[in-house]
């Protein structure tokens, strides 16, 4: 599919400013570099060249097999989260993610902590929120589409192998999570937890926790703290706050 037979007509309905770009290096970077940005501003392609991930890792997609997302999300509420940097921002966008891609049927989406959205345990897509010189967030998400030969890693999923990515899907999806984003950061903070943890497939679980140390570490997954930190009780019966790590779910 090229990326010129989508007019993305719902997603242009929903955004304050919506940009398509036939190629780009990364999304968020032209949102980043952007002079001035307004809040609800959209950038897609579907054409990343240099995609970045957490931990300046690359997110790797083939021109055509992935969607390259960036949206300016409005302002959480000060005096309810005065950290703009706070992890509830990823598990947000997240969410929109998630329940747009079951609203399309698929019922297994869930995520893991704190940036993956899975379907079946193997990865569709990953979130990487960053912010503005001007204090702007931006919410970056790439959606695997299609892997024409081996895809980027072994957990990986893509969206063609659970539905049909027509034009007018992909279309519906990106108009889905926009518009679920804008609902979920303009609501309240308790309807935002709950919607985080009724999608979040990490509470609850074995988790290996991978620390910047280098070393990992094994615990039980055991809810959220007020941030949007992962609380783990470790072997020794300690809770660890785990606040920017990354994790992997251990299957029994
Ligand atoms: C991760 O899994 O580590 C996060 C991947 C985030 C990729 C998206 S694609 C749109 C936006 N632009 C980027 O350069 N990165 C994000």
């Amino acid at each position: 599919m090229t990326s010129s037979s989508i007019s993305w007509t719902n997603s242009r309905a929903i955004s304050a400013a919506f940009t398509y770009l036939d190629s780009a290096e990364s999304t968020n970077t032209w949102l980043i570099d952007k002079t001035a940005v307004e809040t609800g501003e959209v950038v897609l392609t579907l054409s990343q060249l240099g995609g970045r991930g957490r931990f300046n890792r690359r997110w790797v997609s083939k021109p055509g097999e992935a969607v390259a997302l960036s949206i300016v999300v409005p302002p959480m509420q000060k005096e309810k989260e005065p950290n703009q940097a706070s992890t509830w921002i990823p598990l947000l966008v997240g969410v929109s993610v998630v329940q747009t891609v079951q609203s399309m049927g698929i019922q297994e989406a869930s995520m893991k902590w704190p940036n993956d959205v899975l379907v079946g345990g193997r990865k569709l897509a990953g979130i990487l929120c960053e912010v503005r010189q001007d204090g702007h967030v931006v919410a970056g998400v790439g959606i695997n589409v299609r892997f024409s030969d081996n895809p980027p890693h072994s957990r990986a999923i893509s969206l063609d192998e659970v539905l049909k990515a027509t034009p007018l899907a992909l279309d519906n999806l990106v108009a889905g999570i926009i518009r679920r984003l804008f609902e979920l950061f303009e609501g309240d903070s308790t309807p935002q937890r709950d919607a985080v943890t009724s999608v979040l497939g990490t509470i609850g679980r074995d988790v290996q926790v991978l620390g910047r140390d280098g070393f990992t570490r094994t615990g039980h997954a055991v809810g959220l703290d007020e941030h949007g930190a992962l609380l783990v009780r470790m072997s020794d019966g300690r809770t660890s706050v785990v606040t920017s790590s990354d994790i992997e779910h251990l299957y029994q």
